[in-house]
């Protein structure tokens, strides 16, 4: 648990989850400061504590297994992205419907992905506008797959969705057959690196800044020539940064879209 200025919100959010945390319950305390109680495995606690200590006061604490990063689903609420409405699977659906929205039922688990993100929610726009019918799409760090399982509805043809953390594959296999696209969405555990040259039309990953900047070179030659990349989870400071390394690996044409905080990086491999 770390008690944060409401303007430290998010750049402590964004340490916890690159470094691979279960879940952030935020509560704005009676002062307008804001305690983030950040659930993670025992082991990955210690890097937290090294990550914040510099600047904020964390403390640690063990909790039953699942008690800290389950708290989080008695509050989950139902996100809006243009026409596509995610709806934890355990809620009726709450927001008013018209009649040409999308409904995808997204449980993330204890991984990322319930749309509560600004990030996510950012990607979702992208690839809502990017993705063209029949066009292959890789989702690098998926998650709850949530983008690759829009992706795959909003028209591509095939969408391979991937990540390092077994909670993240056990919760897009379980999403993307509650969402009927398991003849297209492929969950794979096969690293970046791993992936044929030039492969896709269109690659995202909302993965943050440290892992996109060590991770350009691959993004980018797995990306087909003339197809397009859609990077976020990265703070605005850390924006040109990442625009930097991706252009020395080869992307060029870079549209910064912005949500508070955070940047995403739309670009084209030249
Ligand atoms: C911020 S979450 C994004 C989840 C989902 N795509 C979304 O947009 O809501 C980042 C994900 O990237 C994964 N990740 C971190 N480093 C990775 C790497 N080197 N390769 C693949 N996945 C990675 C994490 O396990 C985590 O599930």
């Amino acid at each position: 648990m770390v008690i944060v200025d409401a303007d430290d919100v998010d750049v402590v959010s964004g340490i916890a989850w690159e470094l691979g945390v279960g879940g952030i319950e935020e509560h704005v305390r009676p002062d307008t400061r804001v305690e983030l109680r950040i659930g993670c495995e025992a082991e990955r606690a210690q890097l937290v504590l090294d990550a914040l200590s510099s600047k904020w006061s964390p403390t640690a604490e063990s909790v039953a297994a699942d008690e800290g990063l389950d708290a989080w689903r008695e509050h989950a609420q139902s996100w809006r992205v243009g026409n596509m409405v995610i709806v934890p699977p355990w809620l009726e659906t709450p927001l008013e419907l018209a009649d040409n929205d999308q409904v995808f039922f997204i449980d993330p688990g204890h991984a990322f992905g319930s749309a509560s993100h600004e990030t996510t929610r950012m990607c979702l726009a992208v690839l809502a506008e990017l993705v063209v019918p029949g066009c292959s799409v890789a989702d690098i760090g998926c998650g709850s797959g949530v983008l690759a399982i829009v992706a795959a509805h909003v028209g591509a043809s095939r969408v391979i969705a991937t990540d390092i953390a077994a909670e993240a594959i056990v919760s897009s296999l379980e999403n993307v057959r509650r969402n009927g696209v398991e003849d297209i969405v492929e969950v794979s555990t096969a690293k970046v690196e791993e992936f044929a040259h030039a492969s896709f039309d269109l690659v995202v990953a909302n993965i943050g800044a440290a892992t996109l900047c060590a991770m350009a070179n691959e993004l980018v030659r797995i990306t087909k020539l003339g197809g397009v990349l859609v990077l976020s989870g990265i703070l605005g400071e850390q924006a040109e940064g990442v625009i930097s390394a991706l252009e020395t690996a080869g992307a060029a044409n870079f549209e910064v879209r912005a949500d508070g905080e955070w940047r995403t990086v739309v670009c084209e491999r030249s």
